[in-house]
C-alpha cells in the first residue's frame, strides 16, 4: 500500500516526530534535492524528492540504545561500522520506518543516507548528496559550494564529496566505512547512476 500523504502533510509529520532544528535541516535536504533534480534533469518526481528529504532523519533523535533494539527486534541487517557507531542506525531504522509509513519507494534511499552505497539508486545519491550540501551545513566554505555548483553531473560531485571526506579521514586517522569505499570505487571507474 502506498502512501498518499501530501508534501503538507508529510512536513507536519515531520515536525512532530524531531526537533526544530533537526526539521530545519530536513526541509533544508528537502529543497535541495529538488535543486539538484531540477538542475540535472534526472526525471524523478519532485514530491518525491521533497517528500524523501524530509523523511530522511527521521530516526535521527532516537537514543542509541532505542536505534539499537529496535534492529534487533526487526532482525534488520547491518553494517559493521553501524554497530560501532550506533547514531549511524538512524538510516536504517529511518528507512523501515517509512516503508512501515507506505513509502517504500524511499526505503533504500534513505537506508544509505548516511554511509552512501553503489545501489542507493538515484534517489539515494540526490539524498545523500543534499545531505552533505545543504546550505545550512557549516562544514563547507563559500568557495568550496560554488565549487561543487559548477560540477557536471552528481556522479561527479559526489566523487569530489568523498575526495574531500577521504581527506578529512586522513587528518584524523579515519577511514571510509566498507560501504562508503565501495561507492567511491565505483564512482572513481566512472560508475554512473
Ligand atoms: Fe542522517
Ligand atoms: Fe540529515
Amino acid at each position: 500500500m502506498s502512501n498518499t500523504m501530501s508534501c503538507t502533510e508529510v512536513e507536519q509529520y515531520v515536525k512532530s516526530k524531531v526537533k526544530p532544528k533537526r526539521y530545519l535541516h530536513s526541509v533544508s535536504v528537502a529543497e535541495t534535492a529538488i535543486y539538484l533534480n531540477s538542475k540535472f534533469n534526472t526525471n524523478l518526481d519532485q514530491d518525491d524528492c521533497y517528500k524523501c528529504g524530509l523523511l530522511h532523519d527521521i530516526a535521527r533523535n532516537w537514543q542509541a540504545g532505542d536505534l539499537l533494539l529496535y534492529t534487533k527486534n526487526n532482525q534488520i541487517p547491518l553494517e559493521k561500522e553501524e554497530v560501532h557507531h550506533p547514531l549511524l542506525l538512524h538510516a536504517p531504522v529511518g528507512a523501515s520506518l517509512v516503508k512501515e509509513l507506505g513509502f517504500e519507494e524511499y526505503e533504500t534511499a534513505i537506508r544509505w543516507h548516511t554511509l552512501g552505497n553503489k545501489d542507493m539508486g538515484k534517489l539515494g545519491l540526490i539524498i545523500y548528496l543534499a545531505d552533505y550540501l545543504e546550505p545550512r551545513r557549516t562544514f563547507l566554505t563559500d568557495s568550496q559550494r560554488v565549487a561543487y555548483n559548477k560540477m557536471e553531473s552528481l556522479e561527479i560531485i559526489c566523487l569530489n564529496v568523498l575526495k574531500q571526506m577521504k581527506h578529512h579521514f586522513k587528518d584524523n586517522a579515519l577511514s571510509f566505512a566498507t560501504s562508503t569505499k565501495g561507492l567511491y570505487d565505483y564512482l572513481k571507474e566512472g560508475g554512473t547512476f
